[in-house]
Order: C-alpha cells, then structure tokens, then sequence
C-alpha cells in the first residue's frame, strides 16, 4: 500500500483526497497537515480514515512510509514546500501555479535535476475527457494543420476582491489553465502574446489593479494562430470550450451539463445550463490526474504534466501582463531572457 500525505485541507485539497480515498486502489492518505485546521475539516479527515491530523507539513515530510505528497495549500506556500518534499525523497503532485515567482520555480526545476522524485503540476484539464478527445482528434491528424485554436473560459462569477489581490491577476491565476490548454491541444508552444482587457464585471476588481475581462491572441511555433477570451461572469454557468481549426476541418467541444434533456414547448427550446463551475465539471477529471500521478509513481511512467509545464504558462501569462501594461504584442522570449531561460 502506498501511502501519501496532503498538505492543505482547503478546497483542492479535500477534492484530491476524496478521489484518492474513493477510487485509487493501492493509495491510502496517511496523514493530512494543514495550519489552519477547524473542527468541521478534522471530522471530515476522520470519515475519510484518515489516521494523522496534523498542523505542521513537516509531519508528513519527516514520515519515511510517506512516499507521495501532494501540495494543496495556497499559492504562495507551493514552491517552498516543494523543494523540502523534494529534499525529503518525496514524490510530489503540486497544484497550479508551482509559484508566480519564475526563479522560484527555476530553484524547483534545478532541485528536481538532482533527484529522483517524479514531480507532476495540477493543470487538470489535460485529463478531462472532452478535451482530451479534442486534443487526440488534432495529433491523429483528422483537422489537418492546425490554423487558428479558439479557447473561452469564463467563470460563473468574481471571487471575492481579497482573494483578487493575492491571486496573481486574472493571467496567472484564471487563464493560467487556458494557456496550458493552448499547448495541450496544439502541441506547439506559445512565441508571441497581445492582451487586451478590461473591467467590466466588479469595479473592485479594476481598484484592486487587475481586470476581470480579457481577450488573448497568440501566435505559436508551429505557425497557428490562437485566442482565449476570458470573462469572471457567466451568468448561465462555467463556460469552457474549445475549437480547433485546420485545413482539413476541425474540431470542438461544448460544455458538459448536467442532463442532455431538451425541453420544446410553445415558448421556445430549452436545453441545460453548462454545470456550475469547475468542481462540478472536473470532479472526474481531478480523479483522473491524481490517479494518473499514482500510477506513474507506482509503474515508474513518465508523469504526463511536468515541471516544464507549470513553468510555460506562468511565462505566458506574464508576457500577457505586460502586453497589456505597455499595449505591445510581447515575446514569450523576452519574458525568459530576464530569469536566464
Ligand atoms: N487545478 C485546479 O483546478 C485548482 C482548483 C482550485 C485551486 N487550485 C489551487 O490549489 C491551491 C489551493 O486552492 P484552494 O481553492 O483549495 O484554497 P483554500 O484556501 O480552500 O485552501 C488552501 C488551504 O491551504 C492551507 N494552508 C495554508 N498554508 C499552509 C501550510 N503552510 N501548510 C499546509 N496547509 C496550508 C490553508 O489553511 C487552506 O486550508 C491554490 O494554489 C490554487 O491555485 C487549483
């Protein structure tokens, strides 16, 4: 039985445990630490046997039979976490972003060049089964070349301004997943960005110096041309499609809903709204990633987002921000060249 600890019992965290606990068979969680643990989330540990409640991740990354962690904690603890569980022989699943700071993931990168530890990022879409499909559609060929990628991801509604202000801004902390969507699906990296954006949703949001509306262009490397737009409200729910266009047709995904059913009447033709938000769209998904991290681990695979692909995207996203700071199309390059890339 492989044993595993969790570190941060929020949102992310309780998701990753209960598929572990539910659906992974030969992973048991031993231990989960959290600083900030209530009595609600030491019950809820308890229902899902987990033996150790800890407030300290040390706990966890002192504990020999603990080969696996995973870093569920806020941002601003990941990549600090990750270079003691690395440091300490673990195997580490991290949630996005690895950090927002690009020479505190290079320092992650350089220490995993020195172990043997497989190290896998939380962009969980990669494992959703409609943009998987897509994705597969495009390497087996069947749109031909791809010309123009077309992502929207719009969120049912604002978070709260408070978490705006530590979140990064709407490119490293929203479209963050859409950037890494960009490469999943064309296989080819991001070269060149040209942000537009504005405040459209929650004036709070504009005070507290980001945007919560955005449209990204982008030209990659293999000659495609790509845009994301973004918005923080959706008033009919989490709106999260692709289309991807070549010379041979193309391919697209709508959003999952919660039934298929179609209601026709005198008054129109009504289908389901798109599910809620992305606990609600992903749950399989997150399952799927965590398991896939497992197996890797377990059969010695090659874990299939790695440490390269928590980085490009915080690139991208930071290429992004400044293309909207200066209204210039921005090099991915130039972004690179000031850490030494
Ligand atoms: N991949 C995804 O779809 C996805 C979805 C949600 C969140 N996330 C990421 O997961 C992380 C957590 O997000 P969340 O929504 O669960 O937030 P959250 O605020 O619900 O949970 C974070 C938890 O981390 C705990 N924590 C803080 N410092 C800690 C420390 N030193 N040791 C252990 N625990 C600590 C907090 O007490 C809190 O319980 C964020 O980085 C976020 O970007 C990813």
């Amino acid at each position: 039985m492989i044993k595993i600890g969790i570190i941060g019992a929020g949102r992310i965290g309780k998701v990753h445990t209960e598929s572990i606990t539910r659906y992974v068979k030969g992973a048991e969680v031993k231990t989960i630490a959290d600083p900030f643990l209530n009595e609600a989330t030491a019950e809820w540990a308890k229902a899902q046997g987990i033996a150790h409640i800890e407030t300290d991740y040390h706990k966890i990354l002192n504990d020999d039979e603990i080969s696996i962690v995973l870093i569920c904690s806020s941002t601003d603890t990941h990549s600090q976490i990750s270079l003691e569980a690395i440091a300490a022989g673990k195997h580490v699943f991290c949630e996005k972003p690895i950090d927002h700071d690009v020479a505190k993931i290079k320092q992650v990168m350089e220490a995993l060049k020195h172990s043997n530890v497989k190290y896998q990022v939380g962009f969980n879409r990669r494992f959703d089964h409609n943009f998987m499909a897509a994705r597969e559609a495009v390497k087996a060929g069947k749109i031909g070349d791809l010309n123009i990628l077309k992502v929207t991801s719009r969120d049912p509604g604002a978070p709260p301004v408070s978490y705006i202000k530590v979140s990064g801004g709407i490119f490293l902390d929203m479209t963050i997943h859409d950037f890494d969507m960009v490469r999943f699906m064309s296989g080819a990296e991001v070269e060149e960005v040209y942000a537009v954006g504005g405040v459209l949703v929650d004036q709070a949001i504009g005070e507290a110096g980001d945007i919560d509306t955005a449209i990204i262009t982008m030209k990659l490397s293999n000659g495609a041309l790509a845009v994301i737009d973004n918005c923080r409200r959706a008033t009919y729910g989490y709106d999260q499609r692709v289309e991807a266009f070549g010379s041979l047709g193309q391919v697209a995904i709508g959003n999952d809903t919660d039934s298929t059913a179609v209601i026709s009447n005198a008054t129109g033709v009504i289908a389901e709204k798109p599910k809620l938000f992305f606990l609600e769209r992903y749950m399989q998904a997150y399952v799927d990633e965590v398991s896939s991290f497992i197996d890797a681990v377990v059969n010695e695979k090659e874990v299939k987002v790695n440490v390269e692909d928590g980085l490009k995207p915080v690139l991208i996203g930071l290429a992004a921000k400044l293309s909207i700071a200066e209204n210039r199309p921005v090099k991915i390059a130039e972004i690179a060249a000031q850490y030494g890339l």
